[in-house]
């Protein structure tokens, strides 16, 4: 589609229908969120611009091959990378590049900063310039850490205990000013644990649970193994994007998380259960930064028509079924 007839969603346009022709730009597409979020705007018809420092790996489900999506091979700290993916008449953004780990986080929190606060910053007064109506930043509950006492919604106070649980405070604290001070309206999805198909290079619990499965390594269990996750299906995680970028009235923080929690011993034997395979397990002491219990409260997600579609053992058994056939 020509540039000239890419517009803002108008303030009115609501549904997934209103992307169709839309330039919507996704930050970290060759990631393994952004892998799913990608294809399924192609889907929709969305001109689709991905932004990442590397190009999408072939073996994943991304489109690029099969769907004519634009890449923009850089890195969002470096500017030039900045105003090449951001032109007049993109209608949204939707920015899960980032400093993932929050291991990695703790030993380069200066590193962590630039990438999830400087850069976002720059992509927002980007976005600002351009006239682009709407920005979905993937957040995380790592924002709440010491108020993680009970169940977490939107409303608990901002307590991070890591640098990424900072820097992703501090993101969500500059999308709410561009929201009121410019009118880019945000969303910052609280995101639990993601998982789903696709992530086998991640270095998170589902894909080690399952290098464990495959005999690769043992899966560390850190402490006692009873603190409690919420774990939410990476298609659910893409339809709350959706639903963000066609829901006019939604901003702020959405916890988006599949409501229900499990200990991570629970959570090996449902993948022993998924995968027919025996987990060898080692107990390490627990890790710095380590949040004490998440469960969360989804009901405002909710409220605007999402809801988890994938229970916990269907999507075990899918992601099962890609590692071991
Ligand atoms: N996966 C989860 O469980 C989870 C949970 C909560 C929040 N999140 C957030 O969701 C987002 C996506 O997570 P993911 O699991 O897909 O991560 P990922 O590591 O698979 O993907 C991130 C992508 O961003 C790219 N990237 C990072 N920094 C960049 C930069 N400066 N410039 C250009 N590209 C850059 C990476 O190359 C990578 O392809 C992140 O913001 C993450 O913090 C993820």
């Amino acid at each position: 589609m020509p540039e000239a007839e890419v517009g803002p969603l108008a303030p009115g346009q609501t549904g997934t229908a209103s992307l169709a022709g839309r330039r919507v730009v996704v930050t970290g597409g060759s990631g393994f969120i952004g892998g799913h979020v990608v294809a399924a705007l192609c889907r929709l018809g969305a001109d689709v611009l991905s932004v990442d420092r590397r190009p999408a790996h072939p073996f994943r489900c991304h489109p690029q091959g099969d769907h004519d999506v634009k890449l923009v091979l850089g890195d969002l700290t470096d500017r030039w990378v900045v105003d090449a993916s951001v032109e007049a008449g993109t209608a949204a953004i939707v920015h899960l590049a980032a400093q993932t780990s929050v291991l990695r986080s703790l030993q380069d929190p200066q590193g962590a900063l630039d990438n999830n606060v400087t850069a976002l910053g720059a992509l927002l007064e980007r976005s600002r310039k351009a006239g682009v109506s709407t920005f979905v930043l993937a957040s995380s509950n790592a924002v709440v850490g010491r108020g993680a006492t009970g169940t977490l919604h939107e409303r608990v106070p901002l307590m991070p205990l890591t640098p990424y649980g900072a820097t992703k405070a501090a993101g969500e604290m500059l999308l709410s000013c561009y929201d009121a001070a410019y009118g880019v309206r945000g969303v910052a999805l609280r995101l639990t644990n993601v998982y789903g198909p696709a992530m086998t290079e991640k270095d998170t619990a589902v894909p080690r649970l399952m290098r464990a499965a495959a005999g690769e390594s043992r899966f560390e269990v850190y402490g006692d193994g009873s603190q409690v996750r919420d774990y939410v299906n990476v298609a659910d995680v893409v339809s709350a994007v959706l639903l963000a970028l066609g829901s006019p009235a939604m901003s702020g923080p959405v916890v988006i998380g599949a409501g229900h929690s499990v200990s991570v011993l629970d959570l090996v034997a449902l993948v022993e259960q998924a995968t027919g395979r025996h987990l060898p397990v080692a107990h390490v002491p627990a890790k710095a930064g380590e949040m004490p219990a998440v469960v969360v409260d989804n009901s405002l997600a909710r409220s605007f028509g999402w809801s988890p579609q994938v229970s916990l053992e269907a999507g075990l058994a899918e992601v099962a079924r890609e590692w071991f056939g």
